[in-house]
């Protein structure tokens, strides 16, 4: 978890573009921690959810709505949101049949959230307070480049 932060935190330092710079740290995530099978960020333009930089399986949820499914949830609540079973979940939108577990964190800039780190897993209950911890100390660091 450690090199993983010093990956990313390198990565936010790094001289260029931002969503050059989201792409790479979801990469990181995603090749660095087992079951971190869909790795993305959601940034809010226009007041809804727009898919930004991902590695992973493409996904037709590419604009979410505040209130709409988990992301559309946390944005709402702006609070993090950990899902051990998606399949048990009523206001849930599925990427793919295999996903069984995911977590949603909200970036905030100036207090307001500005935009969302989503990880899905193939396995059941994948996520737990270490990765809450991790994600939110990247949705920390993310928030002060966007
Ligand atoms: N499952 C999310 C939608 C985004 S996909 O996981 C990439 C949700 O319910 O909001």
């Amino acid at each position: 978890m450690k090199r993983v932060l010093e990956r990313v935190r390198e990565t936010v330092e790094k001289d260029q573009e931002t969503k050059s710079k989201l792409k790479d740290i979801c990469m990181i995530l995603h090749d660095e921690l087992k079951g971190y099978d869909w790795v993305g960020f959601y940034l809010v333009e226009n007041g809804e959810l727009v898919l930004g930089p991902y590695v992973g399986k493409p996904t037709e949820h590419t604009n979410i709505d505040f209130g709409e499914g988990i992301c559309g949830q946390a944005a709402d609540r702006e609070e993090t949101f950990l899902i051990d079973d998606v399949k048990r979940e009523q206001n849930y939108l599925s990427c793919s049949p295999k996903v069984e577990s995911e977590i949603v964190v909200p970036i905030f800039k100036e207090g307001d959230v500005v935009g969302e780190i989503d990880i899905d897993s193939h396995q059941r209950s994948r996520f737990g307070d270490e990765d809450e911890k991790l994600l939110e100390e990247i949705a920390e660091m993310v928030g002060k480049i966007l």
